[in-house]
């Protein structure tokens, strides 16, 4: 049932609605002025049953390539993840152009332009939920919320209105929403996380697959 007619998706690449962030890019702009620099829309299957919530553009992956999670060691941590659960046509090779399609599967992000310090602050959080709400209300089969770490998870439940309380994060957490749907949350892939060895490949995977048993539920 679409709530928010008004609102697309996905925010225009100029989004001027965060200053903060409107002021980065145009620093990016200088600095990278090869790079995409704007508001990276959602990637994947129109049809998913899945969908994974990010965290923010990285500077020189999504944010040079406007394709989420593409040209930076989360993106090739996640895109290989997904390849070995089937969900994708493997072909990633960092680049937007490269034949790599995703199959089941949609990818956004809780905000959705690079943040300095790869660190959104409230606001902006705030600001963006309206394109999540808007891009769930889109997928006619969606079943399963994929969260990549607390910030996408709270979002995602403050989105929809429930009390973050009632929903605690952990890795592999399920959470059976009200609304039908299915919160399953996971450590973000970072290479912060993995280097600290916060976040495995196995336990990375071990979350994908509870997101698959979910599907089947
Ligand atoms: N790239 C993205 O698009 N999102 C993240 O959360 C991390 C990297």
């Amino acid at each position: 049932m679409p709530r928010l007619k008004t609102i697309p998706p996905e925010p225009k690449p100029d989004c001027s609605l965060c200053p903060r962030l409107v002021a980065f890019r145009r620093a990016n702009k200088k600095a990278y002025p090869d790079y995409f620099n704007g508001a990276v829309a959602s990637f994947g299957d129109e049809q998913a049953r899945i969908l994974v919530v990010g965290l923010a553009p990285g500077l020189k992956g999504a944010n040079k390539t406007g394709r989420p999670f593409t040209g930076d060691f989360s993106g090739e941590l996640l895109f290989r993840c997904l390849a070995a659960m089937g969900w994708s046509n493997g072909q990633n090779e960092n680049r937007p152009d490269d034949g790599f399609e995703l199959h089941d599967v949609m990818i956004t992000n809780a905000v959705r332009c690079v943040p300095p310090e790869n660190k959104p602050i409230g606001t902006e959080v705030n600001n963006c939920r309206p394109y999540l709400m808007a891009r769930l209300d889109a997928l006619p089969k969606l079943k399963v919320l994929f969260a990549l770490g607390k910030v996408a998870h709270d979002t995602t439940l403050r989105n929809f209105g429930f009390r973050l309380a009632d929903y605690p994060f952990a890795h592999k957490a399920k959470h059976l929403l009200p609304n039908g749907l299915t919160l399953i949350d996971s450590y973000h892939c970072s290479r912060y996380n993995v280097n600290t060895g916060r976040l495995t490949e196995a336990m990375f995977m071990e979350a994908l697959m509870e997101t698959k048993v979910a599907l089947n539920n």
